[in-house]
């Protein structure tokens, strides 16, 4: 009996202790700062991203934004979107952020176009400091088979240009250094892009499996992708959700969860499918074109 009373006795003064803790947690906690890793042709701090950006602190005053630039300066930045392999650039922001002191008690995430798919590779590769949310916007996951801005898809010319990329995307001397080689997914030759893609391929787990790649996607607590259904850069536009043409042909898609990489769940994606991990938005706009009530409404939210 009095051994009862102990033991209840000190569940409830437990109890107390973390509704405390859990209370002054609560009180000093800032907003979470927000890592932002820009598209293709844009930097950290000028146009679209400075947009962002102030979207953002608007949304939430205080908020500390740490908008990611390759390089010293803001046309380096723009020039390494094109030219510095992503691996380095990966390697880099993953020692920017461990440097920040800042963001020590974790981050969400905000990657615009190419920029998502680079950020998700730092949550896969650099656990700490520990990303919270990833929110990737208009991001090719699974790749690109297709030129920007390219008039429809039965168009010779755009055949043509895929088969000038395809000649020299996976040659190793442009693989090094063409940043959009890096993420170009050949659906027609699945077996080269596996052996030969230095990025897309090790990240989304083609060539084998690494398992803290795995272990560390499914410590974020969301993982948001958004699609632009009038998107007329990216191609497929599928790949925004993590789909991509069916393999030895470019017409037909297939979704994340109709693929291998989750049907074997070799990245933990479906594993947190299942947990609510996922969020698929879609926009009714072109690339990266959305509102900020939009932005508000559903964006947000994932960054409280
Ligand atoms: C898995 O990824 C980590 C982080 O990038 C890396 O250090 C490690 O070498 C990789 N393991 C394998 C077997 O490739
Ligand atoms: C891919 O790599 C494997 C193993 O090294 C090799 O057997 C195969 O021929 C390669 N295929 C292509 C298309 O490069």
């Amino acid at each position: 009996m009095a051994r009862q009373g102990v033991g209840y006795c000190l569940l409830f003064f437990c109890c107390v202790l973390e509704a405390l803790s859990w209370k002054i947690v609560r009180n000093s906690t800032q907003p979470l700062p927000v890592v932002i890793w820009h598209g293709m042709g844009n930097s950290c701090c000028k146009g679209l991203t400075l947009h962002f950006i102030k979207l953002v602190k608007e949304a939430i005053p205080g908020s500390y934004v740490l908008s990611l630039e390759i390089g010293n300066t803001v046309e380096e930045d723009i020039k390494n979107g094109y030219f510095m392999n992503i691996n380095d650039q990966v390697e880099l922001v993953c020692n920017i952020l461990s440097k920040d002191e800042k963001l020590q008690n974790g981050y969400n995430a905000m990657g615009f176009s190419q920029g998502g798919q680079f950020i998700r590779a730092v949550a896969q590769r650099c656990p700490s400091p520990a990303m919270i949310n990833l929110i990737t916007f208009g991001s090719p996951h699974q790749g690109v088979y297709g030129v920007p801005h390219c008039p429809g898809e039965s168009s010779q010319f755009c055949d043509w240009i895929r088969k000038l990329l395809n000649f020299g995307a996976y040659r190793s001397s442009i693989q090094k250094h063409l940043v959009q080689a890096e993420y170009w997914h050949d659906p027609l030759n699945e077996e080269l892009y596996r052996n030969k893609s230095i990025f897309l391929a090790d990240i989304n787990q083609e060539r084998g499996i690494n398992e803290s790649y795995k272990e560390n996607m499914m410590k974020l607590k969301k993982f948001v992708m958004i699609k632009f259904l009038k998107d007329s850069t990216v191609d497929p536009l599928d790949s925004e959700w993590f789909g991509f043409y069916k393999t030895g042909q470019a017409k037909k898609t297939c979704t994340l969860q109709e693929s291998v990489l989750y049907q074997e769940d070799r990245l933990g994606l479906k594993a947190m499918d299942k947990l609510n991990k996922l969020e698929f938005l879609s926009v009714d706009g072109d690339h990266l074109q959305f509102s900020q009530e939009w932005f508000v409404a559903n964006i947000v939210p994932y960054l409280k």
